[in-house]
Protein backbone atom coordinates (compact mmCIF):
# COMPACT_ATOMS: atom_id res chain seq x y z
CA UNK A 1 0.00 0.00 0.00
CA UNK A 2 1.26 3.78 -0.86
CA UNK A 3 1.68 5.79 1.96
CA UNK A 4 0.76 10.17 0.90
CA UNK A 5 0.90 12.38 3.58
CA UNK A 6 -2.13 14.49 4.01
CA UNK A 7 -1.06 18.39 4.40
CA UNK A 8 0.24 21.36 2.78
CA UNK A 9 2.47 22.19 5.69
CA UNK A 10 6.06 21.69 4.06
CA UNK A 11 8.19 21.23 7.54
CA UNK A 12 5.82 18.36 8.26
CA UNK A 13 5.95 17.15 4.80
CA UNK A 14 10.10 17.23 4.91
CA UNK A 15 9.85 15.08 8.19
CA UNK A 16 7.73 12.53 6.03
CA UNK A 17 9.48 12.21 3.33
CA UNK A 18 13.02 11.39 5.73
CA UNK A 19 11.45 8.42 6.60
CA UNK A 20 12.08 7.13 3.05
CA UNK A 21 8.74 5.64 2.75
CA UNK A 22 6.81 8.35 1.59
CA UNK A 23 4.73 8.40 -2.06
CA UNK A 24 2.70 10.88 -2.23
CA UNK A 25 1.28 13.91 -0.49
CA UNK A 26 -2.58 15.53 -0.78
CA UNK A 27 -3.79 18.85 -0.41
CA UNK A 28 -7.14 20.44 0.15
CA UNK A 29 -8.26 24.22 0.16
CA UNK A 30 -8.80 23.88 4.23
CA UNK A 31 -5.19 22.61 4.49
CA UNK A 32 -3.67 25.26 2.14
CA UNK A 33 -5.67 27.81 3.72
CA UNK A 34 -3.91 26.84 7.17
CA UNK A 35 -0.65 27.76 5.79
CA UNK A 36 -1.70 31.21 4.87
CA UNK A 37 0.85 30.99 1.69
CA UNK A 38 -0.21 31.55 -2.11
CA UNK A 39 -1.26 28.51 -3.48
CA UNK A 40 1.00 27.53 -6.83
CA UNK A 41 3.57 28.65 -4.78
CA UNK A 42 3.49 25.80 -1.80
CA UNK A 43 2.34 23.49 -4.56
CA UNK A 44 5.77 24.28 -6.25
CA UNK A 45 8.09 23.45 -2.94
CA UNK A 46 6.02 20.27 -2.09
CA UNK A 47 6.89 18.87 -5.96
CA UNK A 48 9.97 19.84 -5.48
CA UNK A 49 10.27 17.56 -1.98
CA UNK A 50 8.49 14.90 -3.04
CA UNK A 51 8.63 13.32 -6.53
CA UNK A 52 5.03 10.78 -6.17
CA UNK A 53 1.85 12.28 -6.80
CA UNK A 54 1.07 15.57 -5.59
CA UNK A 55 -2.84 16.31 -5.68
CA UNK A 56 -3.92 20.03 -5.88
CA UNK A 57 -7.89 21.07 -5.69
CA UNK A 58 -9.28 23.41 -7.48
CA UNK A 59 -12.27 25.17 -5.94
CA UNK A 60 -14.28 25.63 -9.12
CA UNK A 61 -17.76 23.91 -9.41
CA UNK A 62 -18.69 24.44 -12.93
CA UNK A 63 -16.52 22.18 -15.54
CA UNK A 64 -15.31 24.90 -17.73
CA UNK A 65 -13.93 26.87 -14.60
CA UNK A 66 -12.63 23.73 -13.25
CA UNK A 67 -10.51 22.67 -15.89
CA UNK A 68 -9.16 26.83 -16.19
CA UNK A 69 -8.35 26.65 -12.95
CA UNK A 70 -6.65 23.07 -13.65
CA UNK A 71 -4.23 24.47 -16.30
CA UNK A 72 -2.27 26.42 -14.31
CA UNK A 73 -2.09 23.82 -11.73
CA UNK A 74 -0.88 20.98 -14.24
CA UNK A 75 1.94 22.75 -15.66
CA UNK A 76 3.60 22.80 -12.27
CA UNK A 77 5.17 19.69 -12.03
CA UNK A 78 4.95 16.40 -14.03
CA UNK A 79 3.91 14.60 -10.63
CA UNK A 80 1.01 17.17 -9.70
CA UNK A 81 -2.41 15.32 -9.96
CA UNK A 82 -5.53 17.34 -10.26
CA UNK A 83 -8.28 16.91 -7.47
CA UNK A 84 -11.89 17.12 -8.15
CA UNK A 85 -14.66 16.83 -6.08
CA UNK A 86 -17.53 14.08 -6.58
CA UNK A 87 -20.27 15.90 -8.30
CA UNK A 88 -21.69 16.16 -11.52
CA UNK A 89 -19.23 18.51 -13.11
CA UNK A 90 -16.43 16.99 -11.20
CA UNK A 91 -17.01 13.68 -12.79
CA UNK A 92 -17.42 15.34 -16.35
CA UNK A 93 -14.46 17.59 -15.76
CA UNK A 94 -12.40 14.36 -14.49
CA UNK A 95 -13.61 12.62 -17.72
CA UNK A 96 -12.08 15.57 -19.80
CA UNK A 97 -8.57 15.42 -18.11
CA UNK A 98 -8.24 12.10 -18.08
CA UNK A 99 -8.76 12.05 -22.01
CA UNK A 100 -5.90 14.63 -22.24
CA UNK A 101 -3.80 11.83 -19.93
CA UNK A 102 -4.16 14.60 -16.81
CA UNK A 103 -4.14 12.64 -13.27
CA UNK A 104 -7.07 13.17 -11.57
CA UNK A 105 -7.90 12.73 -7.88
CA UNK A 106 -11.61 12.51 -7.23
CA UNK A 107 -12.24 13.43 -4.04
CA UNK A 108 -15.23 14.03 -1.21
CA UNK A 109 -16.40 10.88 -2.28
CA UNK A 110 -18.83 8.84 0.37
CA UNK A 111 -20.15 6.05 -1.07
CA UNK A 112 -19.40 3.39 -3.74
CA UNK A 113 -21.70 4.57 -6.89
CA UNK A 114 -19.33 7.86 -7.08
CA UNK A 115 -16.43 5.62 -7.17
CA UNK A 116 -17.30 3.19 -9.58
CA UNK A 117 -18.41 6.62 -11.92
CA UNK A 118 -15.17 7.86 -11.24
CA UNK A 119 -13.50 4.96 -12.36
CA UNK A 120 -15.70 4.99 -15.34
CA UNK A 121 -14.73 8.91 -16.14
CA UNK A 122 -10.84 7.61 -15.77
CA UNK A 123 -9.62 8.95 -12.05
CA UNK A 124 -6.43 8.08 -11.66
CA UNK A 125 -7.36 7.97 -7.77
CA UNK A 126 -10.38 8.01 -6.09
CA UNK A 127 -10.71 9.28 -2.12
CA UNK A 128 -13.65 7.83 0.25
CA UNK A 129 -13.02 10.14 3.65
CA UNK A 130 -13.40 7.19 5.72
CA UNK A 131 -12.99 9.34 8.85
CA UNK A 132 -16.01 12.00 8.21
CA UNK A 133 -18.32 8.77 7.85
CA UNK A 134 -17.02 7.64 11.22
CA UNK A 135 -17.35 11.05 12.44
CA UNK A 136 -21.00 10.86 11.93
CA UNK A 137 -21.71 7.05 13.17
CA UNK A 138 -21.28 5.45 9.86
CA UNK A 139 -18.79 2.75 9.19
CA UNK A 140 -16.05 4.66 7.06
CA UNK A 141 -14.03 1.71 6.31
CA UNK A 142 -17.20 -0.86 4.89
CA UNK A 143 -17.07 2.04 1.57
CA UNK A 144 -13.28 0.88 0.95
CA UNK A 145 -14.32 -2.37 1.25
CA UNK A 146 -17.30 -2.14 -1.11
CA UNK A 147 -15.30 0.06 -3.91
CA UNK A 148 -12.59 -2.73 -4.11
CA UNK A 149 -15.14 -5.12 -4.66
CA UNK A 150 -16.54 -3.02 -7.38
CA UNK A 151 -13.13 -2.20 -8.76
CA UNK A 152 -11.87 -5.84 -9.02
CA UNK A 153 -15.16 -7.03 -10.27
CA UNK A 154 -14.48 -4.90 -13.49
CA UNK A 155 -10.82 -4.25 -13.51
CA UNK A 156 -11.10 -0.70 -13.19
CA UNK A 157 -7.50 0.57 -12.68
CA UNK A 158 -8.66 3.65 -10.41
CA UNK A 159 -6.34 3.86 -7.58
CA UNK A 160 -8.09 3.70 -4.25
CA UNK A 161 -7.01 6.33 -2.03
CA UNK A 162 -7.91 5.66 1.70
CA UNK A 163 -8.31 9.20 2.85
CA UNK A 164 -9.76 11.51 6.35
CA UNK A 165 -7.65 9.14 8.31
CA UNK A 166 -7.68 9.46 12.10
CA UNK A 167 -5.88 6.90 13.28
CA UNK A 168 -3.50 3.89 12.95
CA UNK A 169 -6.40 1.24 13.14
CA UNK A 170 -7.59 3.00 9.68
CA UNK A 171 -4.46 2.38 8.40
CA UNK A 172 -4.52 -1.35 9.24
CA UNK A 173 -7.60 -1.49 8.11
CA UNK A 174 -7.28 -0.27 4.61
CA UNK A 175 -3.90 -2.17 4.15
CA UNK A 176 -5.82 -5.42 4.55
CA UNK A 177 -9.05 -4.13 2.93
CA UNK A 178 -6.61 -3.59 -0.57
CA UNK A 179 -6.64 -0.01 -0.27
CA UNK A 180 -3.81 0.72 -3.03
CA UNK A 181 -3.50 4.33 -0.62
CA UNK A 182 -3.99 5.44 2.42
CA UNK A 183 -3.26 9.66 3.17
CA UNK A 184 -2.67 9.96 6.37
CA UNK A 185 -1.47 13.22 8.41
CA UNK A 186 2.05 13.13 9.57
CA UNK A 187 1.06 12.15 13.31
CA UNK A 188 -0.82 8.67 12.13
CA UNK A 189 2.29 7.76 9.71
CA UNK A 190 4.74 8.42 12.95
CA UNK A 191 2.28 6.19 14.88
CA UNK A 192 2.80 3.82 12.56
CA UNK A 193 5.74 3.15 13.50
CA UNK A 194 5.30 3.35 17.80
CA UNK A 195 4.75 0.43 19.79
CA UNK A 196 5.44 0.43 23.55
CA UNK A 197 7.12 -2.72 24.12
CA UNK A 198 9.70 -1.59 21.31
CA UNK A 199 10.26 1.09 23.29
CA UNK A 200 10.73 -0.63 26.39
CA UNK A 201 12.57 -3.92 24.45
CA UNK A 202 14.82 -1.66 23.36
CA UNK A 203 15.41 0.53 26.62
CA UNK A 204 16.08 -3.49 27.92
CA UNK A 205 18.20 -4.19 25.22
CA UNK A 206 20.65 -0.99 25.95
CA UNK A 207 20.59 -0.87 29.01
CA UNK A 208 21.80 -4.83 29.57
CA UNK A 209 24.24 -3.78 26.77
CA UNK A 210 26.06 -0.95 28.80
CA UNK A 211 25.78 -3.69 32.10
CA UNK A 212 27.78 -5.93 29.66
CA UNK A 213 30.43 -3.12 28.59
CA UNK A 214 30.91 -2.18 32.16
CA UNK A 215 31.59 -5.98 33.33
CA UNK A 216 34.11 -6.34 30.52
CA UNK A 217 35.72 -3.49 31.70
CA UNK A 218 35.73 -4.73 34.98
CA UNK A 219 37.65 -8.13 33.88
CA UNK A 220 41.33 -9.24 34.76
CA UNK A 221 43.57 -9.11 31.84
CA UNK A 222 44.54 -12.37 30.64
CA UNK A 223 47.92 -13.65 31.69
C1 LIG B 1 -7.76 13.89 1.42
O1 LIG B 1 -7.34 14.13 0.33
C2 LIG B 1 -8.25 14.92 2.34
O2 LIG B 1 -7.38 16.02 2.30
C3 LIG B 1 -8.28 14.51 3.78
O3 LIG B 1 -7.95 13.16 3.96
C4 LIG B 1 -9.44 15.00 4.55
O4 LIG B 1 -9.33 14.59 5.89
P1 LIG B 1 -10.14 15.24 7.08
O5 LIG B 1 -11.48 14.62 7.13
O6 LIG B 1 -9.32 14.88 8.29
O7 LIG B 1 -10.19 16.72 6.83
Amino acid sequence: MDIYVDTANLDEIKIAASLGVLDGVTTNPSLIAKEGVPFKQRMKEICAVVKGPVSAEVVSIEHDAMIAEAEPLIDIAENIVIKFPCIEEGIKACKTLSDRGVRVNMTLCFQPLQALLAAKAGAFLISPFVGRVDDVGGDGMEIIQQIRVIYDNYGFKTKILTASIRHPQHMVQAAMMGSDVATAPLKVIQQMIKHPLTDVGLKNFLADWEKSKAQLVKEPAMA
